[in-house]
């Protein structure tokens, strides 16, 4: 059969060619050199004072040593924002801290979120995930950012592996990156854009409807900018995921699945991504107005058990 698809003969261009540009590829990827700028706009390189910072890549993801996560003090407290804002996720290995050493951290960065989706761990305000076991569903290896169906979806989360036999991993993806990449033509389509949010495609099926009909009075469907600019750095971020948005608002079912379907799997961009192996004691800090991740799941039979706070956010605008 010949080819006639511009997609495969498009493979003749230079690897210096201008990505590819007007047309959506069905399957939501499209190849060429991408644009990883890792600083917001106008920020420079600025050296730490307080903590070693050890990039896990060129774009996302640092590992932070010589921190003791149990006493911050307000000088440390800005550092480490500054690279969270910088690398968008942290990790510290080791840190082998209690449930309430993570909430005390966790609340230099603002209120704690409660989370009645999801199983607590010894505060209302930690969740607790303990997998492997047949009982337990799964539900978090698919692509999201977290509690987007919430008004105020969280700020950021911070996660602890508590227990894993088996090398645990988790990617986390820049969204930052994701919107810099889009073709101009996607970008001007969803330039002011909304989509809505809601929990029940990822939860209903979990819960029967007694237990849902509350949660769906306290959770109904809430619409966010399909972009956002984040509040600490104006970043423009692509802030659609798999596992809450739904639709985008105005536009005819089919359109909408398709640039939908198109955006979230932007994601999916292994350059785009840091990909961090667990140890148990290990911390993850990820700033989850700017990043998505997705908890592989290769560890049944073993149980994989990881506790987590995550931090009040405000409404994307
Ligand atoms: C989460 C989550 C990822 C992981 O805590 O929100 O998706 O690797 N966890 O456990
Ligand atoms: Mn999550």
């Amino acid at each position: 059969m010949a080819v006639t698809d511009p997609v495969v003969t498009d493979h003749t261009a230079l690897p210096h060619a201008p990505l590819r540009e007007a047309r959506v590829p069905a399957d939501g990827m499209y190849e060429g050199r991408r644009t990883l700028r890792r600083l917001p706009e106008g920020w420079q390189e600025r050296p730490y004072e307080l903590i070693d910072v050890v990039p896990q890549g060129p774009l996302i993801g640092a590992e932070i040593r010589g921190v003791d996560l149990a006493r911050l003090a307000p000088a440390l407290r800005e550092e480490l924002n500054r690279a969270l804002l910088e690398w968008k996720v942290l990790f510290f290995r080791g840190a082998a801290i209690t449930a309430e050493q993570q909430r005390a951290f966790a609340l230099n960065w603002g209120e704690l979120e409660t989370n009645p989706l999801l199983a607590r761990g010894s505060a209302d305000d930690v969740v607790r995930f303990d997998k492997g076991g047949s009982a337990t569903p799964t539900y978090e290896n698919v692509w999201h950012a977290d509690v987007t169906f919430r008004e105020r979806p969280a700020l950021g989360a911070v996660l602890q592996l508590r227990e894993a036999r088996r090398t645990a991993v988790t990617p986390v993806a820049d969204m930052a990156a994701a919107y810099d990449n889009l073709p101009d033509s996607v970008k001007e389509r969803i330039e002011g854009a909304r989509a809505v949010h809601d929990f029940i495609p990822g939860f209903a099926r979990f819960y029967g409807p007694e237990r849902l009909a509350p949660l769906q009075d306290l959770f109904p469907p809430v619409t966010h900018p399909v972009v956002r600019t984040h509040p600490e750095t104006g970043r423009r971020t692509l802030f659609v995921n798999t596992s809450f948005t739904t639709h985008i608002v105005g536009m005819e079912r089919a359109e909408s699945d398709r640039l939908l379907g198109f955006l979230v799997r932007q994601a999916h961009v292994p350059e785009y991504q840091v990909r961090f192996h667990w140890q148990a004691g290990d911390v993850a800090f990820w700033d989850n107005r700017a990043t998505q991740h997705y908890a592989v799941d290769d560890y049944a039979p073993h149980r994989r058990v990881a506790e987590r706070v995550a931090i009040a956010g405000d409404r994307p605008y």
